[in-house]
């Protein structure tokens, strides 16, 4: 059986691979963070269509039986096209989670951060409408989050400068859910929860992710051998110096 292939543009899909490692510890997985080309948000719609594409296939080409878009960016891209082209493959996106955040409010107001290109997606336009009658919805680019969680640079004073300038108004508007509409923000969840403070959720989708990588496997018959045990190969096409840093960023 083939292992479950696993792309993000960078560094960011780590924080989705953790929770798929996690939730499914029989499972194989290779993860392919693009590196190279990273970050994918302010790029063309054409530009990350065809990165997303040559990952896909790089995936498919390594025997993947099931691929997940760990990447919200290239999911709003590209997952329709995807599963057009590869009807036997099941793909599995990452969509900000904005359902839960919309049915769990309080206050009636939610921040969403994300990509420019995710926000600008029509999958994400839909969503907010549904919901539009019942919460606010304030949305902000993360600018600079994925350069510094590329750059290993969580933990600097001018990230969480960055943070604040885009989370505070997010409060300031009410906000008490935050989603986080980019794989890369999680690695900055605990600078962006000492920012909102108490009071203040922070959302993310790695959890209902897995929960529906692990459905899709039953519904193909695809799971791994219950007593097989968990491998993880990592991949990019940055080379191998960028294959140790996903390594360690996954540590
Ligand atoms: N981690 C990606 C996402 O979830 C992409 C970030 C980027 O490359 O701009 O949107």
């Amino acid at each position: 059986m083939g292992s479950i292939g696993v792309f993000d543009s960078g560094l960011g899909g780590l924080s989705v691979l953790r929770t798929l490692r996690k939730a499914l510890p029989c499972e194989s997985f290779i993860y392919l963070g693009d590196g190279e080309r990273c970050p994918y948000g302010e790029r063309s719609k054409e530009e990350v269509l065809r990165f997303t594409k040559e990952a896909v296939d790089r995936l498919l080409a390594e025997g993947c039986k099931l691929i997940v878009l760990a990447c919200n960016t290239a999911t709003a891209v590209a997952i329709k096209q995807l599963r057009e082209e590869y009807p036997d493959i099941p793909f599995v996106g990452l969509e900000p989670a904005v359902k839960p955040a919309a049915l769990s409010t309080k206050s009636g107001v939610i921040g969403v951060l994300a990509t420019k290109r995710s926000l600008e997606g029509d999958h994400f336009r839909t969503t907010s409408e549904q919901y539009a009658d019942r919460v606010r919805i304030v949305t902000a680019v993360g600018e600079g989050f994925v350069e510094a969680v590329e750059n290993n640079e969580e933990r600097q004073p001018a990230t969480e400068a960055l943070v604040r300038k885009v989370v505070e108004p997010m409060v300031a508007a009410g906000a008490d859910k935050i989603v986080l509409g980019c794989t890369h923000y999680p690695f900055l969840r605990e600078v962006i929860e000492r920012v909102v403070g108490e009071g203040v959720e922070v959302i993310d989708s790695s959890e209902a992710v897995a929960r529906r990588v692990a459905s899709l496997l039953d519904t193909f018959n695809i799971r791994a051998d219950r007593e097989a045990k968990q491998s993880c190969r990592y991949l990019s096409f940055a080379g191998e110096e960028y294959v140790e840093k996903l390594k360690m960023k996954d540590r």
